[in-house]
């Protein structure tokens, strides 16, 4: 894959030295971190521990990952069963991704986001006005075989090492996708069955330090349009939830990893569970690495309410599509406050 010809620009290299940042990354007044005003999430992002999801106690586990998907749609699990290793070696191949030089990173840049591996900068450079302050490695990893060639073969520690963690995240999302589906009280294999073939994007997300973190995002508010989102970061916090109306800042605690309801959860679950907006600030001392696993459908699967969970009382909210369809949208929209589920709602 060539690098682009018009666009060699990634931030990561541009970064170092100056103490302001360039003109397209200024946020204007009234759309900016607010890095004080910012709350710890404390008990606003519940923390699950996945142990007893094996044992007699699973009623309760369920339970709990219901009632967080209902009232904060984030929540962090621990106890969830991937070994420390797994986690570091994803972690440490990706910072050492991050410091290849740059002839060797841009190997992989692309700004099509229809292309299956590739690096990029900010969000969507071809449609966006306004750029965020992130690099970007993204990467389908199911099924691996089809998928692992394309991936980045420098450092070499880094293609073991992100198809470990991904058949392990993999795992963990359909644990998750099966308590889930119980705490809607559809059967177990419910969404494991509506997603139809499976995808698993990942993106490696690189925010370098920043000499003016108050007036730019690593990443703008959105929701995720994906079913469920798996993330796990470095020790520096910089991912924000939307909480009762407030921006609450979810803490990078070791081990632990974030998830949180997708649109087409929403979607599923007809209104029952909600995509929440989320951001990530950066920060002037510290670059900070997030790796997000996007658990989707695949994009020929048409994405619906399951019927159990509609009636008199809950009528249907979405229109049905396909998840390319849905992408498709996403990717051209940029991100934003509204929620591309807008586009799909049901008229009244
Ligand atoms: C995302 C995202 C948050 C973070 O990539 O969709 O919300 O902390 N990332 O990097
Ligand atoms: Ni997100």
């Amino acid at each position: 894959m060539a690098a682009s010809s018009s666009f060699k620009f990634l931030l990561a290299d541009f970064a170092s030295g100056s103490p302001f940042i360039p003109s397209n990354y200024i946020r204007p007044a009234g759309d900016r971190p607010e890095l004080d005003g910012v709350e710890n999430s404390g008990e606003a992002i519940p923390v699950i521990d996945l142990s007893g999801l094996n044992g007699p106690h699973r009623h309760k586990v369920v339970t709990e990952i219901g009632m967080a998907c209902k009232n904060a749609g984030f929540f962090k699990v621990k106890k969830h069963g991937i070994p420390k290793e797994v986690l570091h070696g994803m972690l440490h191949a990706s910072k050492a991704f991050f410091l290849l030089p740059e002839s060797v990173r841009l190997k992989n840049y692309s700004d099509d986001p229809t292309k299956s591996t590739r690096l990029s900068t900010s969000f969507n450079i071809a449609t966006e006005k306004l750029s965020s302050w992130r690099d970007y490695l993204r990467l389908h990893c199911h099924p691996i075989e089809s998928f692992i060639n394309e991936w980045p073969s420098e450092p070499p520690s880094f293609k073991p090492a992100a198809a470990d963690y991904a058949s392990h995240i993999r795992r963990l999302a359909l644990r998750l996708l099966s308590a889930i589906s119980e705490s809607l009280s559809l059967k177990s294999g419910y969404l494991e069955s509506a997603l139809g073939r499976h995808a698993q994007h990942m993106a490696i997300n690189y925010y370098p330090q920043c000499p003016q973190p108050e007036l730019t995002y690593g990443l703008p508010a959105h929701k995720d349009p994906n079913v469920i989102t798996i993330l796990m970061q470095d020790g520096v916090t910089g991912l924000q939830a939307m909480r009762d109306g407030k921006w609450v800042a979810v803490e990078a605690e070791a081990g632990e990893l974030v998830v949180n309801v997708g649109d087409q959860l929403q979607v599923l679950s007809n209104g029952r569970y909600k995509s929440v907006l989320h951001r990530a600030v950066v920060n002037k001392d510290m670059e900070r690495l997030s790796v997000p696993t996007f658990y989707c459908p695949g994009p020929e699967t048409v994405v619906e309410a399951a019927e159990e969970l509609v009636d008199e009382e809950h009528p249907r909210l979405y229109k049905k599509f396909t998840y390319g369809d849905y992408t498709e949208k996403f990717w051209k929209g940029g991100l934003r406050m509204e929620s591309c589920l807008d586009l799909f709602r049901v008229s009244e």
